[in-house]
């Protein structure tokens, strides 16, 4: 350790991450940059002397939530300073992207906005704005990933034993109400050695379930060690060949680029789980098309029986969209109608938030707020009596699941199913630990759980 970091040894990071889990795996490569400059990261932001928001610009309501978090954050930078503490604030993510030095406008405390294609120059950026205030929204020429340092073992373990690992970034799709595109910019897939390195690291230290993430990870086409373009499927399949890695997922996916290989891949590889996260936000043809989505409800249809019949057991999620600009009665019930035929495991559905810039946003006929909360609201009755159906099936049922954390009272550990549902379960039998994979006869179901019995003391992986 050079003399200059020793003097800084001490320093501590909060880093609130908002949004998409790509959010949450840059935040953790921010942890990382900033580890080699000395900070620790802390869970409390009192005691931070940087504090990092990884900000979200996917919906009005998450830009709200900035503003009003950063409001909190100054009061506790005053009070720092009144104990003669400095405190830095610095705003990351698809806001600081999008909003750029109206954020420095809006609240005076910010000493540095930076995009999410800038996060390698943190320290460089920081140094900086220690004189005066930085905004750095630019899209280098240069990959980041390429100079951001892999995750160290400790720091991996600490995470726990599933992982994220950003493979593709970036949205060249225009769906017209969505600001990805223009705050991620164009798609980008990192190429596979890099990817690979990063995975064995992770498996190394422990990690058991990787998933891949990108805007558009199904679009991945990243340069394969054979110097061609790799698709995804070819990805996962090496990926799977890694050591320790058990399970595999990926999201998030676009319906036009679920090819016949990556299909095929659901029933050929074990690791990857039999489940697939498919956005479709609308059961509609004539939204679907207002939306540039470029298929219809059909397409979508299709698609879900092709996976289905290579992998009968895999269970769907997806996001939906309601109010929608012209979006009809008609228009809803052919949403809920797709709804009622795929059945999802879960869904993340959202009313329409207008986002400046997006061909939407100008669109004469937006749905009024109370016929977007209504049609919310029984969007979401109808996909819960789905998913407590799914989960009430699995009842009687014997799976594994991967143990991740502690369970919910003493003596419990919490895992997952290859469904994603979490199931709590007596650790007491059997001697398991957090990462094994375990039998387990599922016994019962709560709301948001699924209650197991470890069959076995012999973990299968
Ligand atoms: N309004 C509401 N929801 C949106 N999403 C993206 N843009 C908007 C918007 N302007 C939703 C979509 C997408 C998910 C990540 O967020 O459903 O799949
Ligand atoms: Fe946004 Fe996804 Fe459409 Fe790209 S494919 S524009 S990220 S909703």
């Amino acid at each position: 350790m050079r003399d200059q970091d020793m003097d800084h040894g001490d320093r501590k990071v909060f880093i609130k991450s908002y949004g998409c889990q790509m959010n949450v795996y840059d935040g953790q490569r921010m942890a990382d940059v900033l580890a080699g400059q000395g900070y620790a990261e802390t869970t409390r932001q009192e005691e931070a002397d940087l504090v990092i928001l990884n900000t979200c610009h996917i919906r009005e309501k998450a830009v709200d939530k900035v503003y009003s978090e950063l409001g909190r954050v100054r009061e506790i930078k005053d009070a720092r300073a009144g104990e003669g503490k400095s405190t830095r604030i610095v705003v990351a993510g698809c806001v600081a992207q999008a909003e750029g030095a109206e954020i420095q406008r809006r609240q005076t405390a910010v000493d540095l906005v930076v995009g999410p294609q800038s996060y390698h120059r943190l320290p460089e950026l920081l140094e900086r704005s220690a004189r005066r205030r930085v905004v750095d929204t630019e899209f280098p020429v240069e990959d980041k990933f390429g100079f951001l340092p892999a995750p160290d073992r400790a720091r991996t373990l600490a995470r726990g034993v599933t992982a994220f690992l950003t493979v593709q970034e970036g949205c060249d799709k225009f769906c017209a109400f969505c600001v990805v595109p223009y705050t991620r910019g164009a798609e980008m897939s990192r190429p596979v050695a890099r990817i690979v390195a990063e995975a064995e690291a992770l498996a190394a230290a422990g990690v058991r379930e990787l998933t891949v993430i990108g805007q558009n990870v199904n679009a991945y086409h990243g340069e394969g060690p054979d110097g061609r373009v790799w698709p995804l499927w070819r990805l996962l399949a090496r990926l799977a060949e890694i050591p320790g890695v058990a399970r595999l997922r990926y999201t998030t996916s676009h319906p036009n680029d679920m090819d016949r290989e990556l299909i095929a891949a659901h029933r050929d590889l074990p690791q990857l789980m039999p489940y697939l996260h498919l956005p479709v936000q609308s059961g509609s043809d004539r939204v679907l098309a207002a939306m540039n989505r470029r298929h219809d409800a059909r397409a979508y249809l299709d698609i879900v029986a092709a996976v289905k019949a290579a992998r009968p057991d895999i269970a769907l999620s997806s996001d939906f969209i309601v109010g929608f600009p012209g979006e009809t009665d008609a228009d809803f019930e052919a949403t809920m109608d797709l709804i009622d035929a795929v059945r999802f495991a879960s869904v993340y559905s959202f009313k329409y938030s207008p986002r400046p810039g997006t061909p939407a946003a100008d669109a004469a006929a937006q749905v009024p707020e109370p016929v977007k909360t209504e049609r919310l609201l029984a969007l979401q009755a109808r996909v819960e009596e789905h998913r407590q159906a799914f989960n009430a099936a699995m009842v009687g049922r014997r799976t594994e699941i991967l143990l991740e954390r502690k369970g919910r009272h003493d003596g419990q550990l919490a895992g997952k199913t290859p469904w994603l549902q979490t199931v709590q379960v007596d650790a007491s039998a059997g001697g398991c630990r957090i990462g094994d994979i375990v039998p387990v006869d599922i016994v019962g179901q709560s709301t948001n759980s699924l209650f197991g019995r470890i069959d076995s003391v012999k973990a299968v992986a």
